[in-house]
Parts: C-alpha cells; structure tokens; sequence
C-alpha cells in the first residue's frame, strides 16, 4: 500500500498520505456560522487519526448563501478568530486543511423558519415568485426544496466573484493550507454550468463557454486575492444529468465537465476534485467500483494538474490499485471518515479492512452527523 502512504503535493501544500477526507458538513456551525467546540473535536479526531488532508464542510461567502443550518461561514472577519484554532488542531495533528467555500443558492436546505423563506414549502402555492434573498442562474423552481431564485444581475455576480476572492484571502489568514471552490451538486457555481438551471440569454448563459464564466470569475478573484501559488482546489461534478427540474437527462454531459475543468485549470485551478450526483453515483455502485473513477482516469490524462477522485472509496486494495494506475494523485471519502476517524491510522497500522461504513444514510440527516456504526468501530 506504499503509493497511498506517498506524500500528496499540491503547490506549496504537501500532506502526509494522499487520502482526503471529502468535504462533509457536520452542521454544527453557530448560527452565524462560527466554529463550535463540537466541530474543533471533530476536526482534531480527524487529524489524529491519519488523513492527510482534510477538507472542511462547505463554508459559505455570503449570508444569503448559506446552504444548510448549522454550516460554517467564511463571509466576514469577525469569524476569523475562532478559526485559527482549527487550523492549529488540523495542523498540530499532522493534517493539512482547506477550507471548501460555497454559494448554496436555491439547493439550500431552509428552516421553516429561516427569514430567508420567504415562500412556502408547498411547490404548488409557488407558482414561480422568485425569492429576492436568494440568487440562481435563472429563476427555476429547485425540485427538491421549491424555492425560486432570483437571476442574478451582472452586478451581483461580480459581487459574489469578490466574495469568494475575499473569503480564499481571509482563509489563507487563518492558516488553511488552501481552499476548495464548490462547484459541484447543484449548488449555485454548479448550477450555472447546467442547461437544466442556466436559462439566461446573457455572457452568463448559452454556450458552455459562458455557463462556467462565473466560475472561471470567481477562481480568478481567488487567485487575485489568495495569491498565484495558494492552493486552490475546484470541486466539479463529472455530469448532472440527475439535476433537470423537470426530472429529465439533459444537464452537463461528461465531456463539457472535461472542458470546465480545462477552463478552472487555465483561471488558476491547482487542483481538481471529481464528483457527482447521487444518481450517477447510484449507477456506478451496481459496478462496485468508486463512482467517479473513470472520469477522474480520464482527467488526470488530459489536465496538467494533480487530480483527486471522491466517491465511493471503501477498501484500501481498490485505493492502491487506482492510484497505481489512473494517474490520480489522491482520493477523497466523506463517509467512512464519519464512523472511522482513525481509518488511515488503521489502515497504515496493517489492518486493511475495508471502511466500516453501511451506507445506512443516517448522517445526512445532518445535524452532528449521527453514525449507527461509529460507536462500535470507536469502542
Ligand atoms: C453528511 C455529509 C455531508 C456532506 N457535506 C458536503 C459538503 O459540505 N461539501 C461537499 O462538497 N460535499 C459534501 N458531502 C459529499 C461528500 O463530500 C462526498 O462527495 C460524498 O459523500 C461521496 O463520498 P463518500 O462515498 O466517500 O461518502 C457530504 C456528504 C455527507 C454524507
């Protein structure tokens, strides 16, 4: 298992083993979004127990943004202090840490309650009044949550560019060892790039070339404000033919995905981050195979960049075997690392049992990630 045990670089970013734990957010955030003791806990097992490089749950760059209750924030600097000691634990451990930033957009999971539903859950009382506090591609009904953006306005966009730009320098001050631009899972940079959400007649929509501009610009307000060596990971869907309101195929196609990645690479990308929907997802697990490793083969062929695979990763033999002969330079699990924080450690220490996690579902309930199974691997 020596290619796992290899060190992973990325710019100036080296980590002790080329597993990542993906990002994952534990919702345990304040309700500003600033860091809790739970989360340092967390943080500080994770490091512990081997990985070399850990992603933090999605962290969102501007309030309206924020994509679920309980996630972290990075949109203004009064956040900033708390999160130095997450960066010191990470680091105190032996990890490195990047901080994933995001826009959630209209994939958010509101409260009931949350001041920024201002429409109700019932799809059909909807009827297509956009939500002024949230900002979408096109005001399209999400199908899963009901709520209608509004399209943001070139101006906004530039805005929101700013913000990320803003959020990668304040991480940089904090000590993560580089950011992860979310451009993955329906949240709002990857809904752009899909012709299922992206209905705009602007620079913003179309051809493929403007449906990733908003990316592109908010991976050159990173570098702008970051640095040009930072590390700066961009997390990408291979396809999202799942995401169609209308429940139909018809989203980014694999091959356009290869082309946003060349495009993020060219605005600055150090690193690119493959994954998917559950739905592709779900296709690939009838194959046993991880989800995503064949478009991660086929990226890390055509792109001058280390690639990273998530999903679905389970077993070390698999690991090792990929990344022997894929090209990839690491691979990255959310899951696993839930029930077994220590799982490298494990695995380094020679018992290379598969990950314990069963795919129950139970920690995308969210709230402090509950894990049937961790109890027993922890005892
Ligand atoms: C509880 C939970 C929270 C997650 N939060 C995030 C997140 O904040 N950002 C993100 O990009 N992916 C998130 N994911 C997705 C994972 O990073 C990963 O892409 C997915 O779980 C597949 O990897 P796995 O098979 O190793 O779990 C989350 C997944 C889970 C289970």
């Amino acid at each position: 298992m020596a290619g796992m045990f290899d060190k992973l670089t990325i710019g100036p970013m080296v980590a002790r083993n080329r597993i990542v734990r993906s990002a994952t957010a534990e919702s345990l955030a304040t309700m500003a979004g600033g860091l809790s003791p739970e989360l340092l806990g967390i943080y500080g097992e994770l490091a512990w127990g081997g990985v070399g490089t850990i992603v933090t749950g999605y962290m969102y760059v501007a309030p309206d943004g924020k994509p679920s209750e309980g996630a972290l924030g990075l949109y203004d600097d009064s956040l900033l202090g708390h999160l130095r000691s997450l960066t010191d634990v990470a680091h105190e451990n032996g990890a490195c840490i990047v901080a994933q930033l995001v826009y959630g957009g209209s994939k958010s999971k509101l409260s009931a309650d949350d001041s920024r539903r201002l429409q109700p859950v019932d799809a059909a009382a909807v009827d297509g009044v956009p939500n002024t506090t949230i900002l979408g591609a096109s005001a399209i009904m999400h199908p899963r949550t009901h709520l209608v953006p509004t399209e943001a306005t070139s101006e906004q966009l530039a805005a929101l560019a700013d913000a990320f730009g803003l959020a990668a320098m304040w991480a940089r001050a904090c000590g993560f060892d580089g950011v992860e631009l979310h451009v993955a899972h329906g949240y709002l940079l990857s809904q752009f790039l899909s012709p299922n959400f992206n209905k705009r007649a602007d620079e913003y929509g179309g051809s493929l070339e403007n449906r990733a501009r908003l990316a592109v610009q908010c991976l050159q307000a990173i570098r702008a404000q970051a640095g040009l060596e930072y590390p700066v990971f961009a997390k990408l869907n291979c396809c999202d033919d799942w995401d169609d309101p209308a429940g139909q195929r018809g989203g980014l196609s694999q091959d356009e995905s290869a082309q946003v990645a060349a495009m993020l690479v060219e605005a600055g990308a150090s690193c690119i981050d493959v994954s998917g929907d559950w739905h592709t997802a779900s296709q690939a697990v009838e194959t046993g195979e991880p989800y995503f490793a064949t478009f991660g083969a086929r990226l890390a062929g055509e792109l001058g960049v280390p690639v990273i695979v998530t999903g679905g990763w389970r077993d070390p033999d698999t690991i090792t075997r990929h990344l022997e002969s894929d090209g990839i330079a690491g691979v990255a699990m959310s899951r696993p690392f839930i029930c077994e924080p220590n799982l490298v450690n494990r695995w380094r220490e020679g018992d290379s049992s598969a990950s314990a996690c069963i795919e129950c579902g139970k920690c995308q309930q969210y709230v402090g990630i509950p894990c049937p199974v961790r109890e027993k691997c922890m005892a």
